[in-house]
């Protein structure tokens, strides 16, 4: 939101209500060009309307829509309607595109049988109605499943690719081996390499992964550097013979305990001066909103726990399984460090 109180709940609900239109809007506003000249603000109602040949008084609504959902500013120096000046909040176009644009997140997620819960959720609640194993199993059980979520991971991989470019120079030496806990389909792992040529990584996954890791590899030309281990955290330790192991959005789907036993794993793979990495769905109001859709999907999946924690949950389980120099990497998703002695 731009500025000001929150909403209070009537008018969260209003929003809500009218929430097809309200996409429909922002939708425009960014397929028009509208999004960067309110970022770079102020800016006019005149001038905007006059550079896009829009109507002002229709534009006049269309930000007054925008401005109901907090995000532009509005300054009305005289009575004249083209002299009201709007301001973006920081970052609206970058988010509209990620939410709203071509790669959308949210339109990929459409595709996930969430509709099997669509006005049933006191009896989801009660348990008597599930997504059904056939349409969504976690962990994912069929191959088309597999793929299917797995390229949906790889689709949102955009801030964590950003966040460890951003502090490669301090996470890897060269020739460091990592292994890459619950990788996907290794596009992380293939981004990490492309970042530093010193790298070698591998995707540590359940055996059905495979041929993704796989295509991965041949898709980016990555060779040897990139390896696939099939294995099950659950049922079995983690493979050593590497200096770093990362879990990214792994731990979130498990419960405390099962985190804590992952953590443990990897604490008894690493050599002395390995390094963790966890970089996850921490539990902040931008994270709790960006994960409602898997919150409303896995009502009806009991064996996802989907279970966004603070970073304090980490950084403590760190601390008390001996890591050392714990710290918490800042970026668009943060990555938590620690050193085992
Ligand atoms: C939420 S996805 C995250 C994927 C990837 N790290 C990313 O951020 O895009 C969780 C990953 O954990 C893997 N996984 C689930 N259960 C597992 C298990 N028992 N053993 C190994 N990997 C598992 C899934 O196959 C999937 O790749």
């Amino acid at each position: 939101m731009v500025s000001g109180p929150s909403l209070s709940p009537r008018a969260l609900l209003h929003l809500l209500f009218n929430g097809a239109r309200a996409v429909d809007v922002v939708q425009a506003a960014l397929q028009m060009g509208l999004l960067d000249a309110l970022e770079r603000g102020p800016v006019s109602l005149g001038e905007l309307a006059a550079r896009h040949g829009l109507i002002p008084g229709r534009l006049y609504k269309l930000l007054d829509c925008l401005e109901s959902l907090g995000l532009v500013r509005r300054e009305q120096p005289s009575d004249a309607l083209v002299e009201a000046r709007y301001t973006a909040a920081p970052g609206l176009r970058a988010a509209a595109d990620v939410v709203l644009g071509p790669g959308s997140l949210e339109r990929d997620r459409e595709r996930y049988a969430w509709r099997a819960l669509r006005g049933r959720l006191p009896e989801v609640l009660r348990g008597a109605v599930s997504v059904p194993a056939a349409d969504f199993a976690w962990p994912p059980s069929t191959p088309e499943q597999v793929a299917s979520f797995e390229a949906s991971m790889a689709a949102g991989l955009g801030p964590i690719v950003e966040a460890f470019r951003a502090h490669a120079g301090r996470l890897w030496r060269d020739g460091a081996r990592l292994l890459d806990v619950g990788g996907g389909d290794g596009t992380l792992a293939a981004h990490l390499l492309e970042q530093r040529s010193g790298l070698h990584a591998t995707v540590y996954n359940l055996p059905a992964t495979e041929p993704l890791v796989a295509r991965t590899r041949e898709a980016r030309g990555l060779g040897a550097r990139l390896g696939f281990t099939a294995g099950d955290f659950l049922r079995e330790p983690l493979p050593g013979g590497h200096d770093a192991i990362s879990f990214v959005r792994v731990l979130h789907d498990w419960p405390a305990e099962t985190a804590r036993a992952l953590m443990r794993a990897a604490h008894a793979a690493l050599p002395p001066g390995g390094q963790i990495l966890i970089s996850e769905e921490f539990r902040t109001p931008e994270r709790l909103a960006a994960q409602f859709f898997w919150s409303y999907l896995l009502m009806g999946v009991d064996s996802c726990v989907s279970r966004l924690r603070e970073v304090e949950f980490y950084t403590s389980a760190l601390r008390e399984l001996g890591f050392q120099g714990i710290e918490v990497l800042p970026g668009p998703f943060e990555i938590v460090v620690g050193i085992k002695r």
